[in-house]
């Protein structure tokens, strides 16, 4: 039976009120998220026997996120991913932001959309059961221009998906770049190393030391650990000596993902080989940050009683690229006054038998 609860999760220390949500498909598959940055605290997925467990990193309390570094579950905004310098210019205006990742701007700054408190209530469904959660950022709030309206719609289908729908609108020429920031790790313990990861990608983008894309970083991923164009173990090659890994310490990289006719094109798939659990991610999105979980750190107390540590999850962020605000080569993320900024992401469940 579809069902959708609301309850009171926790304050914020102003004394504002953060619900919880819990939305159940007809399969039994749950999906449990929170107003404060609108993180998926939990998401149950079916093995070969049709037993759901929870496949996301997250903790147990609103306490405990308030004071999380690595934006379990939560959306992404801004601006999604670093900007160099924290600083971009539009129509000869230098905005400038916080520099919260060495000199860079990421995740949209320390004060971004992963630590609003969004208001949700029950959307319509087609089919399942879904969640909007909406914000109001205001003209210059973490150094943006534009007052811009976010929707955010996550919509779990029965047949065990979760769609994501971004929406935004802005009254200012603005850049936007939204992402959903969740850890998944399909066996539900240990590390995420012998997961088998497909990526629809033959180029990957190169970047510096501080993770921002080099100028000519468009690289063939073909005989390089990045080649992930057939199903590989996640720890294959993670181990290998490779400039670009060692920069990032592992898998911390934006695939380009060549766009679809249908507006939503095949991203990725992840398998766990012991529940044969499978999760297929498409999205009308550019590109997907691979991030394998490099800087979890060891000991941080998850839910339920499970200790994190690097790998536990993996991240597949789609969105546009690192930087583009101030990359004419790249493509663009500036969003004009009164025009619909859209994107679409699709996380789909199943299990198999193997690959
Ligand atoms: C970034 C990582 C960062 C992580 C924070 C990812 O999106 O690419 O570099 O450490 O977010 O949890």
């Amino acid at each position: 039976m579809e069902s959708f609860t609301k309850t009171v999760y926790g304050e914020m220390p102003d004394g504002t009120p953060v619900h919880q949500f819990v939305l159940t498909n007809k399969n039994g598959m749950q999906l449990k998220a929170i107003e404060y940055g609108g993180i998926i605290t939990h998401l149950t997925a079916p093995d070969k026997q049709n037993n759901f467990i929870d496949v996301v990193l997250g903790h147990d309390s609103l306490e405990e996120y308030l004071q999380s570094d690595f934006y379990f579950g939560a959306l992404i905004g801004r601006y999604g991913n670093r900007i160099a310098n924290a600083a971009f210019e539009l129509d000869g205006t230098t905005y400038e932001l916080a520099a919260n990742n060495g000199p860079n701007n990421l995740h949209g700054g320390p004060d971004g959309f992963d630590s609003a408190v969004w208001n949700g209530e029950r959307a319509e469904s087609e089919d399942g059961v879904a969640l909007i959660l909406s914000y109001t950022s205001k003209d210059g709030e973490m150094g943006f221009p534009g007052t811009l309206s976010v929707e955010v719609i996550y919509n779990l289908t029965n047949d065990n998906a979760l769609e994501i729908l971004y929406r935004a609108t802005s009254d200012k020429k603005t850049v936007v770049n939204l992402t959903q920031h969740s850890y998944f790790n399909l066996a539900g313990k240990g590390d995420i190393l012998d997961h088998y990861l497909e990526i629809n990608a033959e180029q990957f983008l190169a970047v510096d030391e501080f993770s921002i894309p080099v100028d000519d970083c468009f690289t063939e991923v073909e005989g390089t650990p990045f080649n992930f164009t057939m199903p590989k173990r996640v720890g294959a090659d993670i181990e290998t000596e490779d400039e670009q890994l060692s920069l990032a310490s592992g898998y911390d990289h934006t695939f380009v993902i060549p766009q679809d006719e249908s507006g939503l094109a095949f991203v990725a798939s992840v398998f766990e080989a012991d529940s044969g659990r499978i999760m297929k991610v498409f999205s009308s999105e550019p590109g997907v940050q691979f991030y394998s979980g490099n800087f979890i750190e060891e000991g941080t107390s998850g839910k339920e009683g499970h200790t994190y540590g690097k790998h536990s999850g993996l991240c597949l962020e789609t969105q546009h690229y690192p930087d583009s605000p101030n990359r004419p080569d790249f493509p663009s993320v500036v969003l004009e006054a009164g025009n619909e900024y859209r994107s679409v992401t699709v996380y789909e469940f199943g299990a198999i038998e193997g690959i």
